[in-house]
């Protein structure tokens, strides 16, 4: 049942965008879970994770995260045509970037993690914003670096309202509609 599932499985990329600490990797690894559960053939592709290997060379001027995003798309891309589910969750903060991405992977849907940065801050799981605030990290999103946030994404989570269940059962129900799902 799988493989036929696999084999009938439409290939598409969930952009997940938003501050640091929106709630991008949360609310997609749990998306990916049930994904998984569903029988879909699911990959992710994290910020956190993608700098420490393909894009380990790259910092965060406008011209290195739009590099990171550029590379990121390529392997979305490639996945996307091969039948995969990838969920993305990268800052990914500039508009025309993403645009490009929409429009080298096709099946895009762009999910828009919005929170208020104030509660970003709050939770700052890494003591970045801290560091950003007090000018100890350069460029640093949110606090230093632009935002741009999408203008009309397929899906908007508010992550400060939504729990990650209820944020992660929106994107089903999305999926489900665009008839991405078997
Ligand atoms: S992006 O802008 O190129 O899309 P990406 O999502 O890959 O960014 O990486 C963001 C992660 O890098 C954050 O979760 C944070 O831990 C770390 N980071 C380090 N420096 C910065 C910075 N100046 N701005 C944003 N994130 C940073």
């Amino acid at each position: 049942m799988d493989s036929i599932q696999s084999r009938n499985q439409k290939g598409f990329t969930l952009w997940f965008t938003g501050l640091p600490c929106s709630g991008k990797s949360a609310v997609a690894d749990r998306v990916a879970e049930v994904l998984k559960e569903q029988g879909l053939n699911v990959e992710r592709l994290d910020g956190d994770i993608v700098r420490k290997d393909l894009t380990r060379d790259l910092g965060f001027s406008k011209e290195d995260r739009d590099e990171n995003i550029r590379r990121v798309t390529f392997v979305a891309k490639l996945l996307t045509r091969n039948g995969v589910a990838v969920l993305t969750s990268f800052i990914s903060p500039y508009r025309q970037v993403r645009a490009r991405a929409r429009k080298e992977i096709g099946n895009f849907i762009e999910v828009y993690v919005k929170c208020p940065v104030e509660v970003c801050i709050e939770r700052d799981m890494k003591d970045m914003y801290k560091k950003a605030l007090n000018g100890e990290i350069k460029e640093f999103t949110g606090v230093s670096d632009p935002y741009e946030e999408p203008i009309n994404p397929e899906i908007l989570l508010e992550t400060d309202k939504e729990t990650i269940e209820e944020s992660t059962q929106k994107v089903i129900k999305r999926l489900n509609d665009l008839g991405y799902l078997p």
